[in-house]
C-alpha cells in the first residue's frame, strides 16, 4: 500500500511559483521512487497547460470540476476516470473549463469543506504523494485543498512584499485545523525566483522568522530565478526534461529529498513521544 500524503501548494499571493513547484516536486519524487499524481485545482489551469498534456483547457474532456461535481450532486463517476498519465512518470488529474463555475456550487454544498477530500478518499491509497496546485486565494478551492491535506507548502517569492501576505495563509491553517482537519502540517516557505546578486532573500528569511518563525520552518532548499525554467512551463516540460543538469532541477531534487526527510522526522519524533508516555 502507498503512503497516500496529500500536500497542497499554496499561497493567495499571484505569480510565486506554486505551479511550477508542484510539477516540478512531483517528478522529483517520480524519480525518487514515489508513485505521484498532480491535482490542478487552478481554475486558470496552468500545471494543465505546464505538464503539455493538454494545451487548452477546452480539450479536457474529464477533470477536476466534474469530479468535484458529482460528489457534490451524488452521482457515481469515479475519479479515477480524471486521471491522465505524463511521461515524465506522474499522473494528473487536469483542471478544465468549469472549474470556476463548481468554486461557487461548492459555497452552498452539504459538508462544503470537504468535497475534494471525499473524492480523493477513493485513490488516494494509490499514490504515496498526491500534490494539489491551489490558485491564488484563500476561497472554497484552497480550503477544500487545506482540508484534504496532511500538510502544505508555501511558495514565497523573494521580493520586498513578499512575506506579507503570509500572515493570512497562516490564520487560514489554523482555523482549519481548529474547524476540520486537526492534522494539517505546514512543511514549509519555499523561498522562489531567488536571484543571488540581490540580498533580498536573506531580508525575506528575516521577516518570516521575525514574524512567523514559531509557526514556519525555511526549507534550506531555495529555487533560483532561471529563465530556463520559465521556458520548460510554456514548452510542455518538467525542468528536469527541459533543462536537466540546471541549478533549479537541482533545487527541486533537494526540496523533495527536505520533504522526505521531514516525514521521516515527523515519524522518530511521534515515536519518541509515545515511548515517554
Ligand atoms: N525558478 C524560476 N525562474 C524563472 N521563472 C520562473 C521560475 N519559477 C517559475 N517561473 C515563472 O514565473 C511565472 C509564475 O510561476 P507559476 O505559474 O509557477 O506561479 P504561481 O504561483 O502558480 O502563479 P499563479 O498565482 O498565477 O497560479 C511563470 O511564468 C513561470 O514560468
Ligand atoms: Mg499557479
Amino acid at each position: 500500500m502507498s503512503q497516500g500524503k496529500i500536500i497542497a501548494i499554496a499561497n493567495q499571493k499571484g505569480g510565486v511559483g506554486k505551479t511550477t513547484t508542484t510539477f516540478s516536486l512531483g517528478v522529483a519524487f517520480a524519480k525518487l521512487g514515489k508513485k505521484v499524481l498532480l491535482v490542478d485545482l487552478d481554475p486558470q489551469g496552468d500545471l494543465t497547460s505546464y505538464t503539455g498534456i493538454y494545451k487548452v483547457l477546452d480539450e479536457v474532456k474529464i477533470g477536476i470540476s466534474n469530479v468535484l461535481k458529482q460528489q457534490i450532486d451524488y452521482e457515481q463517476i469515479s475519479i479515477k476516470e480524471a486521471i491522465v498519465n505524463h511521461n515524465e512518470g506522474i499522473d494528473l488529474i487536469p483542471s478544465d473549463i468549469h472549474l470556476s463555475k463548481i468554486e461557487r456550487d461548492m459555497l452552498n454544498a452539504m459538508d462544503r469543506e470537504n468535497i475534494l477530500k471525499n473524492c480523493l478518499d477513493e485513490i488516494k491509497k494509490d499514490y504515496d504523494y498526491i500534490l494539489i496546485d491551489c490558485p491564488p486565494s484563500l476561497g472554497m478551492l484552497t480550503i477544500n485543498a487545506l482540508s484534504s491535506a496532511s500538510s502544505v507548502i508555501v511558495p514565497v517569492q523573494t521580493q520586498v512584499f513578499a512575506a506579507k501576505g503570509l500572515g493570512n495563509l497562516l490564520n487560514t491553517v489554523v482555523k482549519i485545523r481548529k474547524h476540520i482537519n486537526p492534522d494539517l502540517k505546514i512543511e514549509g516557505a519555499l523561498l522562489t525566483l531567488v536571484d543571488k546578486r540581490t540580498n533580498l532573500n536573506k531580508s525575506i528569511k528575516e521577516i518570516i522568522k521575525n514574524e512567523y518563525g514559531s509557526f514556519i520552518k525555511i526549507f534550506s532548499s531555495e529555487i533560483p530565478l532561471a529563465i530556463k525554467t520559465a521556458e520548460s512551463t510554456g514548452a510542455g516540460k518538467s525542468i528536469f526534461s527541459y533543462d536537466k543538469n540546471s541549478k533549479v532541477a537541482d533545487a527541486y531534487y533537494s526540496l523533495a529529498k527536505e520533504v522526505l526527510e521531514n516525514a521521516k522526522e515527523r515519524i522518530r519524533s511521534k515515536s519518541s513521544k509515545d515511548h515517554s508516555r
